[in-house]
């Protein structure tokens, strides 16, 4: 079959508009030729017989005259086992390999096989000649690292099948046949270990969707405790540049309890996603004691890229993680930064000439972003397993400013929100989550009536410190004064964590709820000074114990006698509980 051609009749930056004869649909995939390259393009929109597509290179050199193939596919990404471990580029490009083909970055019109075609894997077949089957049904599994690997019936085959081959156990390479379906009017379709799948569509395989309530956790104790996120929920994490969010989700990726991360850094400095690409194999998973990367895909386009490639990085990203969780794993797929996305939606939408929003961004920028946040979940698939994909997504709004339009719209449909701050961060107070701003919807790890408890003193104690601010601390009660020192405690030994201490830098749960306790109980005790030097005094000792305490191996003998120490200085100053404590301390 000869597909539609079409012929350049504009060019402008990184779109193209071409007339064409014959079909064309939206998202499908053409080649602009020049030279002796095809340039990968996804149109964008059609009007009558011209359409304009966003290139997703660098297009210089396309001239007026140059002719466009279209392909009749949307733009897709291969699905099978081999994609951890991978780095991609936003078009699924492996991009080590790129490097040696061509030299980092450097040609364009190159594109490899996302999947490794002479890799073996040995499989196991579960499906029988005879069985029916629908689209994502297992036929049988192969083990990808720690993983069991479905390699199941391709999303697209719509209708039913029977299966009339199968292959034996036995080791086998991407490109093999595992089995043959028939369908209900005896046509006979091959299936490979891996198929395609359109990146922009989302996978719908499954019985149905749960509402997410367990929680997802992060070792992250500011998170965990105070602002949780939920197994196939969504977060985000607004900050002004330079406060910490690429190595919050840096921590976030290592620590997660989930199976299988994707990072999809688009648009961040060259730099920065080469320091990560150096990094991440040298870590290790404590849970496996593999390497991080062996459960790792990371898609990355730097901004050096065109801006077209960062947009079709997060969607194979999420594509990927749906993938996945088709599996009955738990994905975490983390983005950095959706501004830079954003921003490329705007930098297309000015080129297409529409109507310009808010800050010129597109009209349609809230419903995108909803929709690609909407592409997380837990869900039951048919087999009865649970699978989720929980996406954070960073934002990176002009001077820290929460009000512009990205910030805005990923707020209106996200779970939970980490607002980092500047202040914080500038004070070195790490992770920068604003512990008064920042808000979550989901169910954590201890009681919301324990939480709002601690978090009370965060807020009075930033009350009276603002107070004084004013009026001075002679101005200020005894009775507030405690409060204040009251919150600058949690914040100093709970909010704040040492990414670089090794026992501090990720705390399990248990250990969370457990320090937490004894946190509470302090807070609910009444102390009595003489006076605010006193109290001051107190306070600073009892916050350094509690540092040493957090640093210290999990009930091992320094814990314990740490433990002891805190315990025995509040004792011997406490005048009593909080009435209003009581129960919950109980
Ligand atoms: N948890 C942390 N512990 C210690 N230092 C941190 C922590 N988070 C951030 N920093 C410091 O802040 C610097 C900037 O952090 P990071 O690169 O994550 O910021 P960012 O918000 O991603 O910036 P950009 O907007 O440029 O992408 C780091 O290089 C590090 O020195
Ligand atoms: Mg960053």
């Amino acid at each position: 079959m000869i597909g539609t051609k079409g012929t350049v009749v504009a060019v402008n930056g990184n779109m193209v508009s071409a007339r064409f004869d014959g079909a064309v649909s939206m998202n499908e995939v053409g080649y602009v030729k020049v030279a002796d390259k095809k340039l990968k393009s996804e149109v964008i929109r059609i009007r009558g017989e011209i359409c304009q597509l966003q290139v997703f290179e660098i297009t210089k050199g396309i001239a007026v005259g140059d002719t466009v193939e279209f392909t009749g596919d949307m733009l897709a990404v291969e699905l099978g086992p081999g994609l951890l471990g991978q780095v991609y580029d936003g078009l699924q490009n492996p991009l080590p390999q790129l490097a040696q083909a061509a030299g980092y970055f450097l040609e364009r019109g190159v594109y490899l096989d996302p999947l490794p075609e002479d890799r073996n894997w040995d499989f196991t077949p579960t499906a029988h000649v005879g069985d029916k089957v629908n689209r994502a049904d297992t036929l049988g599994t192969v083990m990808e690292g720690a993983f069991t690997h479905r390699i199941m019936v391709p999303f697209n085959m719509y209708g039913s099948y029977t299966v009339s081959k199968i292959t034996p156990a036995g080791t086998y390479k991407i490109r093999d046949t595992v089995a043959e379906l028939t369908d209900d009017k005896g046509r006979t379709v091959p299936v490979k270990f891996s198929f395609r799948w359109p990146v922009k569509r989302a996978v719908d395989c499954f019985e149905e969707r749960l509402k997410p309530e367990e929680p997802m956790v992060t070792r992250v104790r500011l998170i965990d405790t105070f602002f949780p996120v939920a197994r196939g929920g969504t977060y985000c994490i607004p900050g002004p540049f330079g406060a910490g969010k690429t190595v919050l989700q840096q921590i976030t990726s290592r620590f997660a309890d989930v199976d299988i991360v994707i990072v999809a850094a688009c648009g961040e400095r060259a730099g920065e996603v080469v320091e990560t690409l150096k990094e991440f194999p040298e870590l290790k998973d404590e849970r496996t004691g593999r390497s991080l990367m062996e459960r790792t895909i990371i898609i990355c386009n730097t901004s050096s890229m065109p801006v077209a490639a960062r947009e079709a990085s997060v969607y194979t990203a999420v594509t990927l993680a749906e993938y996945y969780r088709q599996m009955g794993l738990n994905v975490l797929l983390l983005a950095d930064s959706t501004s830079r996305w954003a921003q490329a939606m705007r930098e297309m939408s000015g080129r297409l000439e529409e109507i310009p929003g808010e800050e010129a961004f597109p009209a349609y920028l809230e419903s995108t972003i909803a929709s690609f946040y909407e592409r997380a979940g837990i869900v039951r698939l048919k087999d009865g397993s649970l699978g989720s994909v929980t996406i954070g997504g960073t934002v990176s709004p002009a001077g820290g400013n929460f009000e512009e339009p990205v910030t805005q719209a990923t707020l209106k449909v996200v779970g939970a929100f980490h607002g980092l701050s500047r202040e914080r961060s500038d004070a070195r107070k790490f992770p920068a989550i604003h512990p008064l701003d920042s808000w979550s919807k989901y169910k954590g790890i201890i009681s919301a009536e324990k939480v709002d408890y601690a978090h009370g003193f965060m807020r009075r104690g930033s009350e009276v410190e603002q107070m004084m601010k004013v009026v001075g601390e002679e101005g200020t009660s005894i009775e507030d004064y405690v409060i204040y020192l009251k919150g600058d405690l949690i914040d100093s030994v709970y909010f704040q964590q040492n990414s670089f201490d090794e026992v501090d830098a990720a705390v399990k749960p248990e250990r969370q709820i457990y320090t937490f306790n004894k946190l509470l109980a302090i807070l609910a005790s009444h102390f009595t000074f003489p006076d605010k030097n006193e109290a001051r005094v107190w306070f600073n000792r009892l916050r350094q114990k509690f540092l040493d305490y957090n640093g210290s191996h999990w009930q091992d003998d320094r814990f314990k006698e740490m433990e002891k120490d805190i315990e025995e200085a509040v004792k011997k100053q406490s005048t009593g509980l909080d009435k209003a404590a009581e129960h919950i301390l109980a």
